[in-house]
């Protein structure tokens, strides 16, 4: 049987290096040609893509779906969430396999992916989180980059008796994967300074939400870099700071770089649009709005706005946590004896994340679209090890592709939601343009916003070391 064909005409393409007018063919689920305008050949269907832009599908490169977390689960399912980030104009996610101290990894490996598996309508990947590193760990890791093709380690410096680490594991896994060519992604937090700081407040009596930023400060998370970025020095280890909040924290980065360190900067989309004013509202609201690192002053989202349009940022994720607010969040409700330690952290944004960065990024002129493919797309490709079959619209890509409206205009609400959590960290906000259609190697998903998909259809890529 002859392979399908897609030909998608008059768009204005928009890559991570430029933007042209021209048509798109796809065969089978691979882009084959790129040209000025062209006829279709013959039996393909066609899309018209005039007053469209077409970026390569987005990636997120940071989610979390299965999540055993703080006494509870994360609330979607691969369906839902894979659904609502197809919808969002994401094609491919990379989540983070979150072991039990006591797990050992290739189970935990087993049990995420069984998970995804046949149920994802998306494409996706892992990063291999590490919560203990012993020879038994270390010979299981080896295993993981050999033969399960996940070149990328996750680990806590936060969540102390949970998912954090020794410094002494620390090392541990740090020189390992520079051995093996593998790249660390980090939550930096001082998880001694946390727990210090959590246990006085709450003798003091201060147990709403409002007092979960004064609890990680800025200087927390700026330290929790420092520390971290000095053991990759040390060790030569190419490393990821997940959802950087911070100017401070960037700046510790920077300055590592500056030294050598091999790392890159993700902030998440919460931090670019939400900050800490959200987490004091009253009665209990702004549990809604907690997670670690936790929103910030809002002067700090110029500071990451401007570090993305000058790429000291990558990328962005959404370290999407789906907790649901009243029987969830609710946990840690002073009213019912609980503090703001124990309100599940996370805010829900898979699906949010291109419309926020397109309308509060793009449309306000803080980052051009270029700047949009590259730090929501093409870069997280590069440095995980996906490009150029995802990230790219080129010959021989992954036919991923969004085509984008830009003058449609929306509003965010939990009523018309894919996600399955029972609130938006984003109601109300006033969106601009959406993902009108959007195809996943070369199969038409999502037709005028709504999924049209036939789940399952995502897949579970192989990749390589990326940059290395
Ligand atoms: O608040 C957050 N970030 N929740 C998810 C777990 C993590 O730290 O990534
Ligand atoms: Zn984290
Ligand atoms: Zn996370």
């Amino acid at each position: 049987m002859s392979e399908r064909l897609l030909l998608i005409k008059n768009g204005e393409i928009i890559t991570a290096e430029g933007r042209f007018h021209g048509d798109i063919l796809c065969s089978g689920e691979k882009i084959v040609e790129i040209t000025a305008a062209r006829d279709a050949p013959e039996g393909a269907e066609v899309i018209d893509a005039t007053g469209r832009y077409v970026f390569p599908g987005f990636i997120d490169p940071h989610v979390h779906i299965t999540l055993p977390f703080m006494g509870t689960e994360a609330k979607d399912t691969w369906e839902t969430a894979g659904k609502a980030a197809l919808i969002g104009g994401t094609t491919t996610l990379i989540e983070m396999v979150c072991p039990g101290r006591d797990e050992e990894p290739l189970d935990a490996l087993a049990h995420w992916q069984a998970n995804a598996e046949g149920i994802a309508p998306c494409d996706y990947t892992f990063h291999m989180g590490v919560t203990r590193f012993d020879e038994g760990v270390e010979k299981q890791l080896r295993q993981i980059v050999a033969e399960h093709h996940i070149t990328s380690f996750k680990v806590f410096l936060a969540y102390k008796g949970a998912f954090g680490i020794s410094d002494e594991e620390l090392y541990g896994i740090l020189r390992l994967a520079a051995e093996l060519g593998v790249i660390v992604t980090a939550h930096c937090e001082n998880a001694e300074l946390v727990a210090q700081l959590q246990a006085e407040l709450v003798a003091e009596d201060k147990v709403g939400p409002e007092w979960h930023e004064p609890s990680r400060p800025t200087s927390v998370e700026a330290t929790g870099c420092h520390h971290f970025l000095t053991f990759a020095k040390l060790t030569g280890a190419h490393v990821y700071i997940v959802h950087t909040s911070c100017k401070d924290a960037v700046k510790v980065i920077q300055n590592a770089q500056k030294k050598g360190v091999k790392a890159w900067v993700e902030t998440v989309a919460p931090y670019l649009v939400l900050d800490k004013s959200a987490a004091e509202l009253p009665d209990f609201e702004g549990a809604k709005y907690i997670m670690s690192p936790p929103l910030r002053e809002k002067h700090h989202q110029e500071f990451l706005w401007k570090s993305l349009a000058d790429g000291t940022i990558a990328t962005v994720g959404t370290d999407h946590a789906p907790f649901d607010f009243e029987t969830q969040k609710r946990m840690g409700d002073p009213a019912s004896g609980g503090n703001f330690t124990t309100i599940p952290n996370g805010i829900p944004s898979v699906e949010e994340r291109i419309k926020l960065l397109y309308t509060y990024g793009v449309a306000k002129k803080r980052i051009t679209l270029e700047t949009l493919v590259r730090c929501a797309s093409s870069e997280a490709a590069r440095i995980f090890g996906l490009y150029p079959a995802k990230g790219a619209i080129a010959v021989g890509s992954d036919a991923d592709l969004v085509i984008w409206d830009p003058s449609y205009e929306g509003v965010i609400s939990q009523e018309s939601q894919t996600m399955a959590t029972d609130y938006s960290a984003f109601e109300g906000m006033n969106t601009i343009g959406r993902a009108e259609t959007v195809i996943l190697r070369g199969r038409t998903v999502v037709v005028r916003g709504e999924f049209t998909g036939k789940a399952p259809e995502g897949r579970h890529l192989h990749r390589s070391p990326g940059y290395l």
